[in-house]
């Protein structure tokens, strides 16, 4: 079976990388002609862990996996086309901005030969697949392809192995045909028993937005439970602990933190609300949830100012959405930092990875080459995403070159009584 995958970002090369893992041929497409330069070269445009190696090996050594940036010439060898473009938050609006989705759906109307199965990947409103159905039909007689919705689950940090080893793949189709098609590129996982499930192209397309939502619910819930537990003197973590070793509950993502963000969740949430408004629907928890967590931000911000001095110099160590990503789409360690500084304080700041990305975006931070020279003459550190360098942290000898020797412990990695013991004021989430 021959793949084109159109989009190489974080999900198109993953998912061109993996399945020339399985021993598909597989070309991935893009419009950036910089991008594809870069993967031509054996270089990963964005840190993904294992990403680099699975390049280098299917691109060099099995010469299974190639990048071009037409897909005009690409599409004529594929039985199977994925769209894997993004799909943002429309400017200013909360819908889905499909024009990537189109413009992919376009192309492919005016370059099918013969039979080629269209595979919408990218997360997309119901009903999208069905309307780039339409797109395509304008040019391509029906017997020439069929379209089918295949969302995709990875998470960023972890990507390689969630799509080799997913919890479920999920198909929607409106025919036997494309079902074969596709349960027979789903052969490798489904030998290593990987629940395959087939559904309209409807609710496959639901089951994504659903999913997302519900993951993003859970995190705003206990968001919501440990400002209670802060109040009333309890400590959030023994309480997720104790709910989440419930297997209806379940312990993930059951932190509490600073807010989701990220590239998927924000926007997932939004457009999904917005999707059912045009349904006459009213998703009116999952409208709390947006509601909630656009509010946390400003919430921890009141909390730091409270807690520091006014126009003070302050530390964030993390500036990505999640650890092991240099995604900072929607990371709410930037939106805190950026806000505090526009209240008048000085942010130093340090990340492993993402350093490069938050440079080009030109916020008013200072940058530093580790965390202990982002802390010195620092009033108070802020750990805003929780990379691993960031839990052992020395925090005695950083104690030696702060000003003050303040916390804000956002994503509770540390034990409060150990810092509080060796001088540090501490300030956890919930606790
Ligand atoms: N990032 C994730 O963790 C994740 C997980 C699951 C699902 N998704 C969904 O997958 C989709 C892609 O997300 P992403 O994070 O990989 O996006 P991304 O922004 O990293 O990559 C999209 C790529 O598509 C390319 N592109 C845009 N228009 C094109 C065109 N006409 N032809 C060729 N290439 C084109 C862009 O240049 C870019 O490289 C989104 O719908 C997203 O919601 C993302």
């Amino acid at each position: 079976m021959k793949l084109v995958i159109v989009g190489s970002g974080y999900v198109g090369l993953v998912t061109g990388a993996c399945f020339s893992e399985f021993g598909y041929k597989t070309i991935c497409v893009d419009k950036d002609q910089d991008r594809i330069n870069q993967l031509n070269s054996g270089v990963c445009p964005f840190y993904e862990p294992g990403m680099e190696d699975l390049l280098k090996k299917h691109l060099k050594n099995t010469k299974l996996l190639s990048f071009s940036t037409s897909l005009s010439e690409s599409i004529h060898k594929a039985d199977i086309v994925f769209i894997t473009v993004g799909t943002p938050s429309r400017r200013l609006e909360d819908d889905a901005d499909l024009k990537y989705v189109w413009a992919v759906a376009e192309e492919i109307s005016h370059n099918i030969k013969k039979y080629c199965l269209v595979v919408t990947k990218s997360t997309v409103p119901v009903g999208t697949s069905n309307e780039i159905k339409r797109i395509i039909e304008k040019t391509v007689p029906k017997e020439n392809f069929d379209v089918v919705s295949n969302p995709e689950f990875l998470r960023e940090g972890s990507a390689i192995n969630d799509f080799m080893r997913p919890d479920r793949v999920v198909i929607g189709t409106d025919n036997k045909k494309s079902e074969n098609i596709m349960r027979e590129l789903y052969r490798p996982l489904y030998l290593r028993e990987t629940p395959i499930f087939v559904t309209s192209i409807e609710s496959s397309e639901i089951i994504k937005y659903a999913s997302n939502s519900f993951l993003a619910t859970k995190i705003s819930f206990i968001n919501e439970v440990s400002d209670l537990c802060e109040v009333v003197g309890a400590n959030v973590q023994d309480v997720s602990d104790a709910m989440g070793i419930d297997q209806r509950i379940g312990p993930k993502f059951l932190n509490a933190g600073p807010g989701y963000g990220g590239s998927c969740f924000p926007k997932d949430v939004k457009a999904f609300i917005s999707t059912a408004k045009k349904f006459d629907t009213n998703l009116s928890i999952i409208n709390a949830v947006h509601e909630s967590n656009k509010k946390r931000v400003i919430k921890i911000v009141d909390k730091i100012e409270k807690n520091t001095k006014k126009n003070s110099s302050l530390t964030m160590l993390g500036l990505s959405f999640k650890p092991n990503t240099d995604d900072i789409r929607e990371s709410t360690s930037i939106k805190i930092a950026n806000l505090l500084n526009e209240k008048g304080y000085q942010i130093k700041c340090y990340d492993p990875e993402a350093m490069e990305n938050v440079k080009n975006e030109k916020y008013n931070f200072h940058f530093y080459n580790t965390a202990i020279e982002a802390c010195r003459d620092t009033n108070a550190i802020i750990i805003g995403t929780e990379w691993n360098e960031f839990r052992a942290l020395n925090l005695i000898d950083i104690g030696k070159i702060v000003n003050e020797k303040i916390i804000f412990d956002l994503r509770n990695i540390y034990n409060k009584d150990e810092v509080i013991k060796i001088g540090y004021k501490y300030y956890g989430t919930g606790k």
